[in-house]
């Protein structure tokens, strides 16, 4: 039950406040005095919307007030009573912002702030949506015969989006495409195991494992010739090795042999040269005559040594010859000068005495220069021998120094005659060895196993060959073996999934005809349910005696009937355009609650149009009287005042001085 509804700044409404009751609640006023406005706004506060915003004949801001002057906003709240719990709704719509925003509350708490939340918050707890709201409770004003001006043809469309019945069609239809797509693709498994029968896979298969037999049986017999072969194979390799190790070492051993047999040559040619150039003389010889020629060397250097301390006297002597020989003439320069002085006294001396002095001093002289002269000569022939010993001691050192050199060059041959010694035993062994492997080798026998080796791996190559060729071709049938079976497999899923396919086509069928009956059920159901109450209420309403009976009727679509004598009319026909409003009326109270039985709610937007002054009386009273029977509340809206007879709720007179452009002002009666 709608209790309250509150207008601020909503079309003509500055801020109007009506509460309602149960039963049939009345607003009366002039026409454009601000009642349609009153139901829009509960609409647009249950469902955020109502029939001329929804066809866009009214914008959001064309609900805001703009005359006698514009505002900015407007608000609708609304309280309504369901199932014991009490709510309140608050929507607004802000000027240039095209939507508005909403609040629901429940005893008192918040349940949504959202638009589209408090929206869905009303349709659960009424359990409709703004579709059936505006055809089953709220027709527009004059929309009363909407169901009328549908055209036939699209009516139980309508009536079928109304009962849900679509779902179920759409359900049903769905179900129809499924199978016709389960149908199509039972036809392709189907196609492609006939193929598969027609192949003939059992008697390719057993073909095909016969040949895998057989060519296992060849595999087996050429694997055990190769291994054979591998066998004999072995042995022969060894010995090749060991043949090929003897040839390489004879070759190694060869090459040594000729380069020490070389050096070997080299030494005896340096031996014998060195042995020439000694003339045979031993060591001992040598070291005798190094020997006799170093005392030699002593001798003569002693005697050298003799000869030179003699020189060395006679030169003294020579050098003391020579001054006397020098005083000597000077003192017989000074006797041959008259008047001359004793050169020991001082003292003149007489001619003879001068004369007797210089004759003795001539002799002295001729003595001196005798004795120098021999002095002279001895030291000549002392110089001569020196000279001849110095010669000798050098020759003794030379003899002496090849001696040495020949000693040490024997030193050196005795060396080289080890070397050889050495290098000749090498040989030897070398030789012998040489000779050692030469037995075991035979040059013949190498040659010979080599063809062999050679003949019997052209024969392993080849059954290699065969081997691969065998198991590349059983690879091959097991391959096409497997391609089989999965084909096989494949044949038999697909026949498996057939059969289950089939259970559910004929499954789908059967839910299609389910839902066919229950949409033919339901139809049946509603429009049992509508004829009932329409009976009843036209009964009540209608006020003449010509049309006893009202009925909806299927013929190629839904039709409203009345029943005239034994005859049933068409709404649509003859009638007149008051009985047929009546009609309509009848037909929307029916709807009501044929649609939502549990919300009795019934909004009548000036219903008395097209009705005469007795069916007014008739209608106002049936309101009065027996509307509880149909609605729990009603809304009555209506400028004539003769219907304020039937109103049994809540009452207001809406009045607006249209030419000022004033406000509506609410007045509760
Ligand atoms: N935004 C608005 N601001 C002020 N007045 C408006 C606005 N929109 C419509 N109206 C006026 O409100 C009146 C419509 O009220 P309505 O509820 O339809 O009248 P009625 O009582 O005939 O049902 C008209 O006179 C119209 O000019
Ligand atoms: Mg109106």
């Amino acid at each position: 039950m709608i209790t309250r509804v509150r207008l601020k700044n909503w079309k003509s409404h500055e801020d109007s406040e009506l509460t309602f009751s149960s039963g049939v609640n009345g607003l009366i006023g002039i026409m454009g005095s601000g009642k349609t406005s009153v139901m829009e706004a509960i609409s647009f506060a249950l469902f955020g919307t109502f029939p001329s915003l929804k066809s866009r004949r009214v914008s959001m801001d064309g609900v805001i007030m703009k005359k006698p002057e514009q505002k900015d906003s407007c608000c609708v709240e609304l309280d309504f009573e369901n199932d014991g719990s009490s709510y309140t709704i608050t929507r607004t719509i802000v000027r240039g912002k095209g939507k508005s925003s909403a609040e629901i509350k429940r005893d008192g708490r918040t349940l949504n702030v959202n638009a589209r939340g408090v929206t869905s918050d009303v349709m659960r707890a009424l359990s409709i949506d703004y579709d059936l709201f505006s055809k089953a409770i709220y027709s527009e004003q004059n929309g009363i015969e909407h169901f009328l001006r549908i055209p036939r043809g699209r009516r139980k469309d309508e009536i079928d989006r109304m009962l849900k019945v679509d779902r179920f069609e759409s359900a049903r239809s769905e179900a129809v495409g499924l199978r016709n797509k389960v149908r199509g693709r039972m036809e392709d498994k189907a196609r492609v195991v006939e193929d598969i029968r027609k192949e003939g896979i059992e008697g390719k298969e057993k073909e095909g494992k016969s040949a895998l037999e057989e060519l296992s049986r060849e595999l087996k017999s050429a694997s055990s010739e190769l291994e054979g072969i591998e066998k004999s194979m072995a042995p022969i390799e060894d010995r090749i090795a060991k043949l090929e190790g003897f040839e390489k070492e004879m070759n190694r051993i060869s090459a040594d042999l000729q380069s020490s047999k070389s050096v070997i040559r080299q030494l005896e040619d340096s031996i014998s040269t060195a042995k020439e150039r000694l003339g045979g003389k031993t060591q001992e010889a040598l070291q005798r005559e190094e020997e006799s020629k170093s005392s030699e060397l002593e001798r003569v250097q002693s005697a050298l040594n003799g000869v030179r301390k003699s020189i060395e006297r006679q030169r003294n002597e020579m050098a003391s010859l020579n001054s006397m020989i020098k005083m000597n003439s000077e003192s017989m320069q000074s006797l041959e000068k008259t008047g001359a002085k004793c050169y020991v006294c001082d003292s003149n001396i007489t001619e003879e005495k001068r004369k007797a002095l210089l004759d003795s001093r001539k002799e002295e002289d001729r003595k001196l220069r005798e004795r120098a002269n021999k002095v002279a000569e001895t030291m000549g022939k002392l110089t001569e021998s020196a000279n001849r010993m110095e010669e000798r001691t050098v020759g003794i050192k030379l003899d002496m120094e090849r001696l040495k050199s020949a000693r040490e060059s024997l030193e050196g041959l005795k060396g080289m005659q080890d070397r050889l010694d050495k290098l000749v035993k090498e040989k030897d062994d070398l030789e012998s060895s040489l000779k050692g492997l030469k037995e075991g080798f035979s040059e013949g026998e190498l040659k010979k196993l080599r063809k062999e080796y050679y003949d019997i791996s052209a024969k392993r190559s080849m059954l290699n060959e065969r081997v691969s060729g065998i198991r590349q071709r059983i690879a091959d049938k097991e391959q096409a073996l497997d391609d089989l079976r999965k084909r096989k497999d494949l044949a038999r899923r697909y026949e498996e999934e057939l059969e289950r396919d089939e259970r559910i086509v004929r499954d789908l069928g059967v839910f299609e005809d389910a839902m066919k009956l229950t949409q033919d059920g339901l139809r049946e159901e509603f429009l049992r349910n509508v004829n009932d109450t329409m009976s009843g209420v036209w009964t009540e309403i209608y006020p003449y005696a010509d049309f006893q009976d009202i009925r909806l009727a299927i013929e190629d679509d839904y039709v409203l009937q009345l029943k005239e004598g034994n005859e049933w009319v068409s709404v649509e026909g003859t009638v007149s355009g008051g009985e047929r409003s009546m009609a309509s009326l009848a037909l929307r109270m029916a709807f009501s609650m044929a649609f939502i039985p549990n919300l009795k709610w019934l909004i009548l937007d000036e219903p008395t149009h097209n009705l005469d002054h007795n069916a007014i009386k008739r209608l106002a009273s049936v309101l009065r009287e027996k509307m509880d029977m149909f609605a729990e509340q009603v809304f009555l809206i209506t400028h004539e005042e003769r219907m304020s007879e039937g109103m049994t709720g809540s009452m207001y007179r809406l009045e607006r001085d249209k030419s000022k452009d004033e406000p509506t002002q609410v007045t509760p009666l």
